[in-house]
């Protein structure tokens, strides 16, 4: 790629070539740029096909990342843009709360969560898949944090007690559910009153829904918008529930003082 010129320069700058091949030099620079951008083109055009068939595929079938991914999704570029605890704070996650994670993975998010909430709080982290679990367990006993409980079980009927939570998460998960409005009715009745339901979801994902769409499954379900934070590419939504309907002619739900109360709470805009 280099010409002879540069080549006898880089090989022996103290030999006499006589003047510096400045030209020369420049010209096989451009040429390495442009290789460079050509291969990271390809690269990308690459990714977006993958990830295009990826998307398509399933859309036709959903079904629960296989265990042996979970840690390929736990990378260093992931935890740049979702980085574990500012994800916990994303998410409202307070100390001495209980919550719970919904699909786990590798468990990273988990320990995050635990920490954040402290001996006082109890986190149940639950996945369909048993292997998830015993990660989320290993990971646990090798970070010291004790305050995880980690069961088997789907989101379609979760074993809990109504009005159980004061807030429920997830990352990357609702999207691979095949019946999202029947796993928010779940949420809703283990969520207490006052509680929050939140979901991060990153475009790299396949299963990516997008903040509109979850946002009006999230409404039929009996939710409303309390916090949007970050953009197309990364996004935590986090949800309330709508208070509960007024008896006819009690006053209520007629529009009080300065309107949309609720609107100015909506966050949106990057980072947290
Ligand atoms: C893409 S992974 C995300 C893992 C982790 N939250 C993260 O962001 O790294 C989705 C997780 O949801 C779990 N999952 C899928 N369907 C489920 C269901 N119906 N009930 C409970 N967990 C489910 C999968 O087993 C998997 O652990």
């Amino acid at each position: 790629m280099l010409r002879a010129a540069s080549r006898q320069w880089i090989e022996d700058p103290n030999a006499e070539h006589g003047q510096f091949p400045m030209t020369s030099i420049l010209a096989d620079a451009c040429a390495v740029l442009g290789s460079i951008t050509r291969a990271l083109a390809v690269l990308l055009l690459l990714f977006a096909a993958l990830h295009t068939v990826a998307r398509i595929a399933r859309h036709i079938r959903k079904f629960p990342m296989p265990h042996f991914l979970a840690n390929v999704i736990d990378n260093p570029l992931r935890r740049r843009i979702q980085p574990p605890e500012r994800t916990a704070l994303r998410h409202g996650i307070e100390p001495g709360m209980t919550v719970l994670e919904v699909g786990p993975g590798s468990g990273t998010y988990t320990i995050a969560t635990a920490r954040r909430i402290g001996a006082q709080g109890r986190l149940v982290t639950v996945d369909i898949e048993p292997e998830m679990i015993e990660r989320v367990k290993r990971k646990a006993v090798a970070e010291g944090v004790s305050n995880i409980e980690a069961r088997v079980a789907d989101v379609y009927g979760l074993p809990f007690d109504d009005k159980t939570f004061d807030a429920i998460y997830m990352i990357a998960v609702i999207g691979e559910i095949p019946l999202p409005e029947k796993a928010l009715a779940e949420f809703h009745r283990v969520l207490s009153p006052s509680g929050t339901l939140a979901f991060s979801e990153l475009l790299m994902d396949p299963d990516y829904p997008c903040a509109s769409t979850l946002t009006r499954l999230a409404a039929s379900a009996g939710f409303r918008l309390k916090e949007k934070i970050g953009n197309t590419f990364y996004y935590t939504l986090v949800f309330e529930k709508n208070p509960p309907a007024a008896p006819p002619n009690s006053g209520a739900g007629l529009p009080t003082g300065p309107s949309q109360a609720s609107d100015t709470r909506i966050a949106t805009g990057a980072g947290s």
